[in-house]
């Protein structure tokens, strides 16, 4: 595949089917994303994949109430906002990937592939570029993925279920579902880079007009 047209279209594709991931398919994902860089070259990272339904049934209810606390928390405003007016683009955004986020929340157990990504740098900076790869690695393959935070509004239990060892600093950088889609690819669509870029200063244009996508 284009790498453009991984980068375009890779979005978050939470709706898939419970076919499994081939274990040859999830090989070339993780020896992709180990390819990406850190700090240093120092790799400080650990991959771990989940697919075992006893361990996905003791994450469902984790990831369930985690979801639902960042509806009547730290999404409460702006979805009362949608809910309140519902047809602007903006509103039907935020619906949308409230709708898709509790599809995934809801369907947990069904999903048949999670990747748990795991750094000795709290931050997480010198992970996330190796998670992303994963999440283009498998959009060459076909398979669908999103990220996810939410478990670690319960990182305690979610160490203890993954068997984490408590004597290691391995922080939980980030949660990916993979499965095949059940929906089609398309370009994500996002604020224009013009609007939210700036050429040698705070606020000065960054030089061109055009709003994109620039692909295909
Ligand atoms: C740091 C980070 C945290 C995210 N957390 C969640 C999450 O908790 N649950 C979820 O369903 N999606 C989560 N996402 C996925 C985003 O909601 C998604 O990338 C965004 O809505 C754009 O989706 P699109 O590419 O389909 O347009 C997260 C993404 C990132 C980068």
């Amino acid at each position: 595949m284009d790498v453009r047209e991984a980068l375009y279209t890779t979005r978050a594709m939470r709706r898939v089917t419970p076919e499994p991931i081939p274990m040859d398919a999830q090989e070339r994902i993780l020896d992709a994303a180990v390819r990406a860089p850190s700090g240093g070259n120092t790799q400080n990272w650990r991959f771990m994949l989940v697919d075992s339904p006893e361990v996905k049934a003791r994450l469902a209810p984790l990831y369930q109430q985690a979801i639902a606390g960042l509806w009547t928390g730290y999404y409460k405003d702006r979805i009362d906002s949608a809910l309140a007016a519902p047809d602007t683009p903006e509103s039907k955004s935020m619906l949308a990937v409230q709708k898709s986020a509790q599809w995934l929340a809801d369907h947990f157990e069904e999903v048949p592939l999670y990747l748990f990504g795991f750094s000795s740098d709290p931050g997480g900076s010198s992970i996330y570029p190796a998670m992303w790869s994963a999440q283009l690695a498998a959009r060459a393959e076909g398979i669908g993925s999103s990220l996810t935070q939410a478990l670690a509004f319960f990182d305690g239990e979610t160490r203890e279920i993954l068997g984490v060892p408590s004597d290691e600093t391995w922080y939980i950088a980030g949660t990916v579902s993979f499965g095949y889609p059940t929906g089609k690819w398309g370009v994500a669509q996002r604020q224009p880079a013009r609007d939210v870029s700036f050429r040698n200063g705070w606020g000065q244009p960054v030089g061109w007009d055009t709003e994109g996508p620039l692909w295909p």
